[in-house]
């Protein structure tokens, strides 16, 4: 798999005040994305994902750790030429019009106005804010200026978006119409990198995730992978059920409303478990895998501590 951004052994620390003692936000994180995938980039408030995508597009200095974007340094101007960024935070200019600050924009990265005009007109569709193109933004909501954000980080027609919680500040429909957006632009061929706190939203979009936790990796890998592999096994019993199935192996348990002929199991003792079942005279009726919800495999990993479910 070709990696169009790889960060390795990455460190950061914030000074708490000028001169004062620092705080480790990121301790030698490292990752990659693979060209055409969409990467979750997951973790609580305060993991250290909007420092990895800073130090990503050189607008944090971190400490140590290396930074390549489609194979080049990832310092070279040449290299974030072909990136679209939006911050968690974007700042405009707010007596500006959105097609004027994209084209402010689009002349900065150095699109021609004739080449930039008809593209800020589809861009500006495209985020659903044609009809609020040429009215100041200072009027504009915090989802109106996301969506200003997201035209603008795509301007370039970039091979990589790397996006800050884009959802933040949108309404339900928003979230959606971004959901939609971000799959269109990658069945077209962008590789996406995401950074968000919200699972629902990374299980909805993303084929691969790192989840983060204090500046951190505490796992990564494609998406249905990680949750296969700590699913457990659902085991139906056969009837009729044996009096001894009052006592069942060690590490199953009763599935919910299925008492006397549903178990779980975890998936690495499954062999145990169905020796066991049979030894007492059980007859297994069927197995089925059970996938884990990330929300469920989060928890596993990092604890419900700190976490904003939906936020
Ligand atoms: N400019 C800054 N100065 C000092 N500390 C910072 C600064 N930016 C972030 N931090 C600290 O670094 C850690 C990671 O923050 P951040 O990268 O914003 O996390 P996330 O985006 O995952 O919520 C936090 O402890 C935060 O308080
Ligand atoms: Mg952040």
């Amino acid at each position: 798999m070709e990696a169009v951004l790889s960060v390795e052994d990455l460190w950061k620390s914030y000074a708490t005040r000028p001169g004062g003692p620092r705080r480790q936000a990121l301790s030698g994180l490292g990752f990659s994305v693979p060209r055409n995938s969409v990467v979750g980039l997951l973790g609580p408030n305060g993991a250290g994902k909007t420092t990895t995508l800073k130090c990503v597009m050189g607008l944090a200095r971190p400490d140590s750790g290396s930074i390549r974007i489609f194979g080049r340094d990832g310092g070279a101007v040449e290299a974030r030429r072909k990136v679209g960024f939006l911050p968690e935070q974007p700042y405009f200019d707010l007596y500006l019009t959105p097609r004027k600050l994209l084209l402010y924009y689009g002349r900065l990265a150095g699109m021609e106005a004739s080449a930039a005009r008809p593209r800020i007109s589809y861009l500006l569709n495209l985020v659903g804010m044609e009809d609020e193109a040429d009215i100041t933004m200072d009027k504009f909501s915090k989802g109106m200026l996301q969506r200003i954000g997201l035209a603008q980080a795509l301007l370039a027609e970039p091979e990589l978006l790397i996006l800050d919680e884009p959802s933040s500040g949108l309404d339900p429909l928003g979230k959606l119409q971004v959901r939609d957006m971000l799959k269109s632009l990658s069945s077209g061929g962008t590789t996406i990198l995401l950074s968000s706190h919200q699972l629902s939203e990374i299980e909805e979009i993303c084929d691969r995730v790192i989840i983060i936790h204090k500046g951190r990796e505490v796992a990564s890998g494609a998406l249905a992978e990680l949750l296969e592999e700590e699913g457990e096994c659902e085991v139906l019993l056969g009837k009729p059920v044996p009096e001894s199935m009052a006592t069942i192996p060690p590490t199953a348990s009763w599935a919910e409303g299925g008492e006397g002929k549903r178990l779980l199991v975890p998936r690495d003792d499954l062999n145990a478990a169905l020796a066991s079942l049979l030894e007492a005279g059980a007859s297994i009726a069927e197995v089925r895998s059970r996938r884990l919800s990330l929300e469920e495999f989060f928890v596993r990993r990092i604890g419900k501590q700190g976490w904003e479910v939906e936020g």
